[in-house]
This record gives C-alpha cells, sequence and structure tokens, in this order.
C-alpha cells in the first residue's frame, strides 16, 4: 500500500484527507492519506519516523512549512520564492521540498477567468504573508504586468517586493490598504490572500465602490466558502472565485508524486469537500 501525510498542528480539520482519499477511491489505488498531528518540536522526529515507515513523502501545513524548507535537501524553483515547502518527498538521495500553492492557484484563476485574462493586466494583492508569496509568483505566471501589494502593515508589502523584484517578470508596487482606494480602478483582479474573513475573523472591511464593473474577485479563503467580501462582490455584479479551486489544484501535484497518477478536479470532488466543510 502507498501511503502519504499531512503534518500541521492543529491538523484535526485538514481537508487532504478527503481530497486525496476522494482520488484514491476514484482511480482503484490501494493508498492512503493520513493526519500526522505534530507540535513544532516533534516535527523532524515526525518525518524521521513516517520516513522509515516507508511513507512517499508528505503535504506540510500551519506551523511546518518554513521548518520543512529548513530540513529538505533540495528545493524547486517555488519553494526557493516562497521560502517555504508544503510538499517533502522522500528519495533514495535525500529529501525533497517543493511548493505547490501557486500550482493551485493560477490553475483556479485560470479555469474561472480563462489563460489571458490576466496578461498585461494589474492586479490588487491583499496581503503579504506566505499565502501573498505563492500569489505573488501565480499571477506573474500568468503574465500581470502590475501586482499591488497591499497590507495591514505596509514594511511588510515593501519587504516582500524588495525580497521578490528581481525574481519575477511583474511589476510589484507596495503600498498600504489604505491606498485601496486610489488604485482600486485599475485593477483587473482583486485577491485576497490575507487570513482576514476566516471563520472566526473578523471580515475585511473593503469598500468596493471603485472597483471597475468588469474586475474579477478571488479570495483564497475557503471556510466560509462565500467570504463577505466574495458576498460583497457578487453584489456588486463582479465575477467571483473562492479559495475552494486553489486547493483542490494545489493537490493534484501532490498526489502524481505520491501515488503515481494525475489527478483531475471534478465536480464530485468539490461536492464532497462541500460536505466535509459542513460537516459538524
Ligand atoms: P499566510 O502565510 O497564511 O499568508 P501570515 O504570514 O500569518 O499567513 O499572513 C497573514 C496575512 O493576513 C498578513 O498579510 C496579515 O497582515 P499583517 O502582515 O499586517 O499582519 C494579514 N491579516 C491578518 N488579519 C488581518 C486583518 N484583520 N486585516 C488585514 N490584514 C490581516
Amino acid at each position: 500500500m502507498k501511503r502519504a501525510g499531512i503534518i500541521g498542528w492543529p491538523v484535526a480539520h485538514s481537508l487532504s484527507p478527503v481530497l486525496h482519499g476522494y482520488w484514491l477511491k476514484e482511480y482503484g489505488i490501494d493508498g492512503e492519506m493520513v493526519r500526522l498531528p505534530a507540535q513544532p518540536e516533534q516535527f523532524a522526529a515526525e518525518i524521521a519516523r513516517v520516513r522509515r515507515d516507508g511513507f512517499a513523502g508528505v503535504n506540510v501545513t500551519v506551523p511546518h512549512k518554513e521548518a520543512a524548507f529548513a530540513l529538505a535537501q533540495s528545493h524547486d524553483r517555488a519553494a526557493e520564492i516562497c521560502g517555504a515547502v508544503n510538499l517533502l518527498l522522500f528519495g533514495k538521495n535525500g529529501i525533497a521540498g517543493r511548493n505547490t500553492d501557486h500550482v493551485g492557484l493560477s490553475q483556479s484563476l485560470k479555469e474561472n477567468l480563462g489563460a489571458e485574462a490576466l496578461a498585461g493586466k494589474t492586479v490588487i494583492l491583499l496581503g503579504a504573508g506566505g499565502a501573498a508569496r505563492a500569489a505573488v509568483l501565480a499571477l506573474d505566471e500568468l503574465g500581470a504586468a502590475q501586482i499591488h501589494i497591499l497590507n495591514r502593515h505596509h514594511d511588510r508589502a515593501a519587504s516582500l517586493s524588495n525580497e521578490l523584484a528581481l525574481k519575477i517578470r511583474a511589476k510589484l508596487l507596495p503600498g498600504p490598504l489604505e491606498s485601496w482606494a486610489a488604485i482600486a480602478p485599475t485593477a483587473a483582479l482583486l485577491l485576497n490572500t490575507t487570513s482576514a474573513g476566516m471563520a472566526g475573523t473578523p471580515p475585511l472591511a473593503l469598500d468596493l465602490t471603485g472597483l471597475p464593473q468588469g474586475a474579477a474577485v478571488c479570495d483564497i479563503v475557503y471556510n466560509p466558502l462565500e467570504t463577505e467580501l466574495l458576498r460583497n462582490a457578487a453584489a456588486r455584479g463582479h465575477k467571483t472565485i473562492d479559495g475552494l479551486g486553489m486547493l483542490m489544484y494545489q493537490a493534484v501535484p501532490s498526489f502524481e508524486a505520491f501515488f503515481g497518477v494525475r489527478s483531475s478536479v471534478t465536480p464530485g470532488l468539490r461536492a464532497a469537500l462541500i460536505l466535509a466543510l459542513n460537516a459538524p
């Protein structure tokens, strides 16, 4: 049996076992994807244990993505750019670290907007954490010309821009959240990568008045599926993209690496995830 895991703390509510379990069943693969709860001080020992036990690899979630980067002996370009790893693969010659978050977002945006929709366009990205780094990479791949990076703490947006400027083609323009109203009319896409609006946190209070009618709004938060930001955007007639697409597509390269099959993102998978999200 092929085995893989999702390591994090807490990890009880991770949807990864549901996602991978759905595909394992669909493709008739003898395999499993298990939750691996580990506190930071247990991380390295848990990785060593599952490697000894013959796991193909693990997905890595909060708070271990930086520790996973440090543990990996090789990194793909996305992991280097993000300084974080969400996929560890155990090989004969060591542990490889990858980051598939940008693939998830770029595929989701492509599916919803079309492959060329952002080429040469301006995007407003909210947030400057790890998710924002993956988002910059995805937007660059989709050909965005300018990315405004707005963050509550402006200095974080500035240092992220400085760090990534030479590694990508798009022009990065850091600023505080307060500059939103002035630049909103230039955007083809508004993309939220902050955790504001996640269940249990206050929503982003953003006035969408200045956003052009044709602009799309994407939130990477998927719990709740319809954040207040998306609800307000839909009420104003904007095309909206929720966070489930990114979640499903980021898992495709992991599943292939673990189990050897290129999986498909389908309405059935989405329905299974929504069911799991709504479970008590
Ligand atoms: P991740 O790696 O998931 O992106 P993170 O590094 O903790 O997580 O980043 C969280 C992001 O959400 C940051 O951009 C944070 O803004 P600050 O850097 O200014 O803290 C943003 N964020 C969280 N709560 C927010 C809120 N209530 N309003 C605005 N931004 C918020």
